[in-house]
């Protein structure tokens, strides 16, 4: 039976503290008791039901965290204040000095810059490797391996990873696949398909106003347990906690999370076929041309569609900015990093948010300079865009007359 995590969101049932049908948000870093000895009991990790101090959980994040972990049909989930901080968190959980990591080398490139310039610092190392070849992912594993990690849809080349051939292998080696969801948020549940750990950056679809970042960790209850212990758990002690106001504004953008993605998913497969047919080299999950088209068709649920990300390659960077400042000027959308907001964002990657990837990795892993990515909108006439950034092609000289 296809899975089904938004029926998982809309199940999810509320009795605020005065029969709010929103949950009361819990404004406080801290709890009282009205014993010493649940005190004790609480920091031992033995009283259900209580909290201690925010920064370990509270009300509120604990409900955002349910939320999430029934999207991905995990066991639960910890809350973080970002994406990077669910990601450092998690991975500095699994590794320890001396440890290794195999990750896909198309990454965010803050996942990137953290394993490749930080975690060495820890004297923790990463092999980088194309995840769309198993068996390279495999040969890169060796004795001090860890953790396999990837993005389902990758940030910015959009390459998809096999995740249950990964998890095979993962399992293989007894090690956790860990899954950065971001792109491809109710499409696919890596969970499903084997993944041991799913992380998301909120700032992008799942809160989808652009008006915070946030991030998730979902995976089992005792994976949760460890990045929150009060002894040595990597979320609990270097404090990326989210603020209990913010989770509860994140969790009522959630409900409409599954419009959303349907609506962003429809206006980039219009666009991203349209601008193939325009004779641009156009990267989208949903096209036939894709190379893992019939791969994403495989482990989606289908309701959602391909997702809102594409990439068009307008060959220099010059013609880039050009092109997207008219965009820009015509109110087409913004020229912002990030990704899921209700208008679309377009910026060219190699200079923005994989710039700290080395020129020659980027040229490597086949991300040119006139690469544009697009987190298309919510437009509702995504004709009148369609026709409106054909005119700014035509300004701008991409198009040639005869395709105008
Ligand atoms: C795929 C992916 N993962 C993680 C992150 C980091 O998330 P945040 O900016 O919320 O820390 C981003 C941010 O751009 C991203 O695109």
């Amino acid at each position: 039976m296809k899975y089904k995590p938004a029926n998982h969101i809309q199940d999810l049932q509320y009795f605020g503290e005065f029969g709010g049908v929103n949950p009361s948000i819990s404004d406080s870093s801290t709890y009282t008791f009205l014993s010493a000895k649940t005190m004790f009991d609480t920091f031992e990790g033995n009283a259900d039901g209580c909290y201690l101090y925010s920064r370990h959980s509270s009300p509120s994040n604990l409900y955002l965290g349910e939320a999430l972990a029934a999207m991905e049909g995990t066991e639960t989930a910890n809350v973080a204040a970002s994406g990077m901080g669910a990601i450092t968190g998690t991975l500095l959980q699994l590794c320890m000095a001396g440890d290794h990591v195999v990750s896909s080398r198309t990454i965010y490139g803050g996942t990137y810059a953290f394993l490749k310039n930080f975690a060495p610092r820890l004297n923790i190392e990463t092999s980088f490797v194309d995840i769309t070849k198993l068996d390279l992912v495999e040969a890169a594993i060796n004795e001090d391996t860890k953790v396999l990690f990837c993005e389902s849809v990758s940030n910015p080349l959009l390459e998809v990873a096999d995740i249950q051939g990964l998890s095979k292998i993962a399992k293989k080696h007894n090690i956790p696949l860990v899954v950065d969801n971001t792109f491809s948020p109710l499409s696919i549940t890596p969970a499903q398909l084997g993944a041991d750990i799913v992380i998301h950056s909120l700032t992008k679809f799942i809160n989808g106003s652009s008006d915070t970042v946030g991030g998730v960790t979902c995976g089992t209850q005792d994976f949760i347990n460890a990045l929150r212990s009060v002894n040595d758990g990597a979320n609990m002690l270097l404090g990326p906690t989210m603020d209990s106001l913010r989770s509860a504004s994140v969790l009522k953008n959630m409900r409409t999370l599954h419009i959303r993605m349907k609506q962003h998913s429809k206006n980039a497969m219009y666009l991203a076929q349209k601008f193939e047919a325009d004779g641009f080299r156009t990267v989208y999950p949903g096209l036939p041309s894709h190379p893992s088209h019939e791969l994403f068709k495989k482990m989606m649920n289908p309701d959602y569609g391909f997702g809102g990300m594409l990439t068009l390659d307008v060959g220099t960077i010059d013609k880039a900015n050009e092109f997207m400042e008219l965009m820009q000027e015509e109110n087409l959308g913004y020229l912002a990093v990030s990704l899921g907001f209700y208008k679309t964002l377009f910026s060219a990657p190699g200079s923005s948010t994989s710039s700290e990837i080395p020129e020659e990795e980027q040229i490597e892993m086949g991300l040119s300079n006139g690469l544009i990515r697009f987190s298309i909108g919510l437009d509702d006439d995504i004709e009148r865009t369609y026709q409106m950034m054909k005119t700014c092609m035509k300004k701008v000289g991409l198009l040639e007359a005869h395709k105008a």
